[in-house]
């Protein structure tokens, strides 16, 4: 899968998620950020940041009212949300991505180090690396970010997220990952990347339809991806938000 395809993918995930903002897009490249300080081969920095785009995927076939429910998650509908890790794992594959990177991220971004992570409760190295690693900075973002429930995030929000992150190195958190987000945070690397689109103007930037180009991307890809009339009509719905050009 290239990226045109995955970002169009990642966008109509955001139509349905009003949380997510640019959430990818600062998580891609916080990915190429950690993956250049750890000379990470070309092949796996690509793989790495694809995996980022579409991390998330699977919230495509979560109900938006779970997606967007400002207040705590019942215990049903918090299931419901993890399945959105193995839904986007297998979807893509059904689009045809066969790099075990972006497969890894995708399902395992929610594993922790200690095992009390979802979907497989995978513990310690156990977990595949690229996930590990990914983890780190979708926590990170998920601290730092703005949300449309939650006004404003703070000047030292950076500052204490780093915090948590080194709390729970090695008991949510892959250390290495942690060590190094840490050194990019310290000598400012991070700045411009927190910064962006992590404002009220920058949410509403996003706010305006895809391009028909982008939205004919994802609908061929997403339908060519099921056979399942139910899920081609749920294809269709989320498509609907694309075209009406508001969220
Ligand atoms: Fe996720």
């Amino acid at each position: 899968m290239d990226f045109e395809l995955a970002n169009a993918l990642a966008r109509i995930v955001e139509l349905k998620d009003r949380s997510t903002g640019a959430h990818t897009w600062r998580v891609t490249m916080y990915a190429q950020a950690v993956a250049e300080a750890e000379r990470m081969p070309v092949a796996t920095v690509m793989g790495f940041m694809l995996g980022a785009v579409l991390h998330d995927i699977g919230k495509i076939d979560i109900p938006a009212e779970i997606l967007s429910k400002p207040g705590r998650l019942t215990d049903a509908e918090y299931e419901t949300m993890k399945a959105h890790t193995v839904l986007g794992w297998e979807r893509v594959q059904r689009m045809g991505v066969r790099d075990p990177l972006v497969l890894n991220v995708i399902r395992s971004h929610h594993e922790r180090i200690d095992g009390t992570g979802y979907p497989d409760r995978l513990a310690g190295e156990a977990i595949p690396i690229a996930a590990r690693w990914f983890t780190v900075i979708d926590g990170f973002d998920a601290m730092t970010s703005l949300r449309p429930y939650r006004d404003g995030v703070g000047e030292d929000a950076a500052a204490c997220a780093i915090e948590d992150l080194r709390e729970h190195a090695g008991t949510w958190y892959e250390p290495r990952a942690v060590e190094v987000f840490e050194e990019l945070h310290r000598t400012g690397r991070l700045d411009s990347i927190l910064e962006h689109l992590n404002d009220r103007e920058g949410h509403a930037s996003l706010v305006g339809p895809l391009t028909p180009e982008a939205m004919s991307l994802a609908r061929k890809a997403l339908l060519e991806s099921t056979t399942d009339a139910a899920d081609v009509e749920r294809i269709e719905a989320i498509l609907d938000l694309g075209s009406e050009g508001t969220r």
